[in-house]
């Protein structure tokens, strides 16, 4: 009888304490060397919203870089869409960009915004169809680094990509070559592929983009802590973390750190992480391309470098998916 029990006990601890992913990952990241997070989990609804503030920022000059660019050449980039095509959006959030090319291409058929955050996507998604009441909206929830497929009702039509707001910069060179391809095969033969990537500048405007006077991007990158206590029950204290912003010049990025500032032991669902006073982890790189540097990093990647518009800061490459003439 006894023995019976012990086994059944047995069966009973070999059973995951959870199977969610996020938790799994977390985990992961942090029993690593040197420690990590990934992050698409900066985007629960706070994070989100925060991020939203960041682009609204003095020093964050990417967001109004793009958008003035796209702005200005939106006849210009829409005079590369295949007619009748579905513009495939990567990571849409609020699809404020997208706009500006909706509004120049009367030849797109249909929109397909793919984010991760679902709530978001659902209630932009009625607002779009109110201001552009012609053309058709199929959101996509899904992670766009994983392979998704396209909504049956625009298979037939020819696919724009739009990948803004330098998200390519947040993926290692390989990842991001890698991402690029994947983009190709998701969206066919004769696709065309806008994409926004910030340019290597000087730090010093640089790092404050990433570490600005109010303090949004510091409440940015601790809302990851925040939401592992609210969503795993985790007991991270928030006042003894610090959101850390350094440019690599080696790598061209800039990287943002969560650094403890005592040793201490933190508990997230029965395991127990252990810090050294001063120790990081690295929660984002944000990587930085010259103009050519960026085209051979496509062109490496089944894409042919079409044209390029630039103001010096920021810059918006549109490519043709390389097997068509
Ligand atoms: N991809 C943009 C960038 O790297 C936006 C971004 C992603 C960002 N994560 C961020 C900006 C964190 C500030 C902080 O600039």
């Amino acid at each position: 009888m006894a023995s019976v029990r012990q086994s059944a006990l047995r069966v009973a601890q070999s059973v995951p304490k959870t199977v969610d992913p996020f938790a799994a990952e977390v985990i992961a990241g942090l029993a690593a060397k040197p420690k990590r997070l990934l992050p698409k989990y900066f985007y629960d609804a706070v994070g989100s919203a925060l991020f939203e503030r960041i682009t609204q920022l003095p020093e964050y000059y990417p967001t109004r870089c793009e958008l003035a660019l796209l702005r200005a050449h939106a006849p210009a980039i829409a005079s590369l869409f295949p007619p009748n095509c579905a513009l495939v959006e990567f990571g849409s959030g609020g699809s404020k960009k997208a706009r500006l090319l909706l509004g120049a291409a009367a030849t797109i058929e249909a929109y397909v915004p793919v984010d991760i955050s679902g709530d978001f996507l659902q209630q932009d998604c009625a607002q779009l169809r109110r201001e552009f009441p012609r053309l058709a909206v199929h959101p996509v929830v899904a992670d766009f680094t994983s392979p998704f497929s396209i909504p049956s009702q625009v298979a037939a039509l020819p696919r724009v990509g739009f990948f803004p707001g330098s998200t390519i910069g947040n993926f290692e060179p390989h990842e991001a070559a890698k991402f690029l391809r994947h983009a190709g095969v998701v969206l066919g033969r004769g696709a065309v592929m806008i994409v926004g990537v910030d340019l290597i500048k000087d730090t010093k405007i640089l790092c404050p983009a990433y570490n600005d006077a109010e303090g949004v991007t510091a409440k940015f990158n601790l809302n990851v802590l925040a939401r592992i206590n609210r969503e795993l029950g985790a007991n991270f204290d928030l006042t003894t973390f610090e959101h850390h912003a350094l440019y690599n010049s080696k790598q061209n990025r800039i990287e943002m750190h969560l650094a403890s500032m005592r040793r201490q032991k933190v508990r997230i669902q029965g395991t127990t992480i252990s810090f050294r006073a001063g120790e990081t982890i690295h929660t984002e790189n944000s990587y930085k391309y010259s103009v050519e540097s960026f085209a051979a990093l496509a062109q490496g990647s089944g894409w042919s470098p079409l044209q390029v518009w630039t103001d010096g800061q920021f810059s918006v490459h549109a490519l043709r998916r390389s097997d068509e003439k």
